[in-house]
């Protein structure tokens, strides 16, 4: 009843409701209608009352609940079903689980904090409550287990896309899918797969993006938009563009290929030309990026004219 109360005001924005149109339109009491009310406004809504006029919706709370998220949502696939929650271990973990057992492509599963929130290669990542997006996604392409990386940098394109859109601020990527604001990391994704004979049957596409984070709640090199924003971005706002950008990326990415997206991420790469340091478990290589692949792969340039192809690592840009 929650729900369909706020679609009744998100019908009508900006506007006061009488307690008895509410009541007619949604076939229960006034008095039924005066306790959901009071339900809304204790987690978070602001919801004014006027004695003559009746109700009018103020504000959503900042909470990413995924009735806020779907309400208006335009998405084919991504976020078809969203599940939040207010903290867990790793939304990694959750969305595999689900992937495991069949959830569909699309799924999204939201947490307000992580307590064993995951980075690449095996590092933690901080997840401050109530000032970030963490999310996972579950995606079965129909793709092999190499083509992957492309899914990943589509991922990147369409975190940045966002962040320019709703911030205005140039975000970069840097290979393969950091985000970053003025060099400093505000976004990062990781990609868990399962997969059997050379065929992906989930990924599970981890995305944190430091929203409205303080910058000493976080590690050194990183960032958060509100930091450089200069204001509080709407975290709901924002998570249903970056769901709609991933949508359009990914139907993208089945009809027509990988071409167009690689395109885009060309354009926003703070790595293509740059010298780059790349470190591997047991191995360390120096030289120029000069380009990414059909596949995703870095190709630089080392100082002995030799072009190396990289399939994953961690690179430093050298200034
Ligand atoms: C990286 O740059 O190292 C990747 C960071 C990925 C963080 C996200 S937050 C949501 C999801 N849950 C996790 O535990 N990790 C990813």
């Amino acid at each position: 009843m929650d729900e369909k109360i706020l679609n009744v005001f998100r019908k009508y924005p900006d506007q006061y409701i009488s307690g008895e149109d509410l009541s007619e339109e949604l076939g229960v009491s006034r008095t039924a209608i005066w306790k959901h009310i009071e339900e809304l406004r204790k987690i978070g809504y602001i919801i004014e009352a006027e004695p003559h006029s009746g109700y009018k919706l103020v504000s959503a709370p900042d909470r990413l609940l995924s009735s806020e998220i779907s309400a208006g949502l335009d998405t084919k696939i991504i976020g078809k079903n969203i599940l939040s929650f207010d903290t867990v271990d790793s939304t990694m973990d959750v969305a595999y689980d689900f992937a495991v057992k069949g959830t569909g492509e699309g799924v999204c599963v939201f947490a307000e904090g992580q307590k064993k929130g995951r980075g690449r290669m095996n590092r933690d990542w901080q997840s401050p409550k109530h000032k970030g997006v963490y999310l996972s996604l579950i995606l079965r392409p129909e793709i092999s287990p190499n083509e992957i990386s492309k899914i990943t940098l589509m991922v990147a394109v369409s975190v940045a896309k966002t962040i320019r859109a709703k911030t205005g601020l140039s975000a970069l990527i840097k290979w393969p899918n950091d985000i970053l604001i003025d060099g400093r990391k505000v976004c990062g994704i990781l990609t868990d797969m399962s997969a059997e004979s050379d065929i992906v049957k989930f990924l599970v596409i981890g995305i944190g993006i430091n929203i409205n984070s303080k910058i000493q709640d976080l590690p050194d090199s990183a960032t958060s938009l509100r930091e450089f924003f200069g204001e509080k971005v709407d975290r709901i706002d924002f998570t249903r563009a970056l769901l709609e950008e991933l949508d359009s990326h990914y139907l993208d990415f089945m009809q027509q290929g990988f071409g167009a997206i690689l395109e885009e991420w060309r354009n926003f790469s703070a790595t293509l030309g740059s010298r780059v340091k790349v470190d591997f478990k047991n191995r360390h290589i120096e030289g120029q990026a000069m380009d990414v692949d059909e596949s995703g792969a870095l190709l630089v340039r080392l100082d002995n004219g030799f072009i190396e192809r990289i399939l994953s690592g961690d690179v430093i840009l050298a200034r």
